[in-house]
């Protein structure tokens, strides 16, 4: 009797002293909570904290100040030199936007007396004078026509302009030959 009473105790604080050594996780659902715990969500933490500081300037909707385009344009070299296959009419704009861009304003509407875009009447007599004489008269000015040559129209576009504009007033001009084409044939 005295024997299973000396028993009794020893046997729960051998259970006691397992039970402090064993820990607080018991089952494997446990274990799984406590890996979350001490490591995904400082991870995540750390992995968030990270991307908040190395994150860029967060720009409003719509705004455009942190497109590479806009920041290049914005640091680039002062003066940009504009490569362009000068052999390819391509490359150029043509004689119809050119009207749109520059020639319109007069002679969309015949301005100050400008020969009326699509009059056949008006250009008549001054396609008789022939292309180069109309070149002439636009890159040099004419009358109350300010030269058009010197703006950022190179003459090959205003002469395609100029072709434009007089083969819809009834002239028959050809395209005007490209800068480069146009040396290269005359060699
Ligand atoms: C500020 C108004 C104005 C603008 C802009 C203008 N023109 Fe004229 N243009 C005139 C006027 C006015 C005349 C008539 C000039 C005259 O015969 O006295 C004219 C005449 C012409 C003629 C006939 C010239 C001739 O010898 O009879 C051509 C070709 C011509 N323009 C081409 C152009 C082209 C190409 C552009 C655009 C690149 C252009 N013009 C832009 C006002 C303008």
């Amino acid at each position: 009797m005295s024997g299973t009473h000396d028993q009794a105790p020893a046997t729960h604080a051998a259970a006691e002293a397992h039970d402090a050594h064993e820990g607080p996780i018991k089952t494997p659902k446990q274990l799984i909570a406590a890996v979350f715990f001490a490591f995904v969500i400082p991870i995540a933490v750390l992995v968030l904290a990270a991307n908040y500081v190395s994150s860029d300037v967060k720009p409003a909707a719509g705004s455009d100040i942190t497109d590479a385009e806009a920041v290049a344009a914005r640091i680039q070299r002062v003066g940009a030199i504009e490569l362009k296959d000068l052999s390819s009419p391509a490359a150029f704009r043509s004689g119809e936007e050119i009207f749109k861009a520059q020639c319109a304003a007069c002679h969309a509407t015949g301005t100050l007396g400008a020969p009326k875009f699509g009059d056949a009447d008006a250009w008549g007599p001054r396609v008789k004078t022939g292309f180069e004489a109309l070149l002439h008269s636009a890159l040099k000015g004419k009358g109350a026509m300010p030269p058009q040559e010197g703006g950022d129209a190179s003459d090959f576009e205003l002469a395609r302009a100029v072709v434009y504009m007089a083969n819809n007033g009834g002239a028959k001009f050809d395209e005007p030959k490209a800068p480069v084409a146009a040396s290269a044939a005359s060699q």
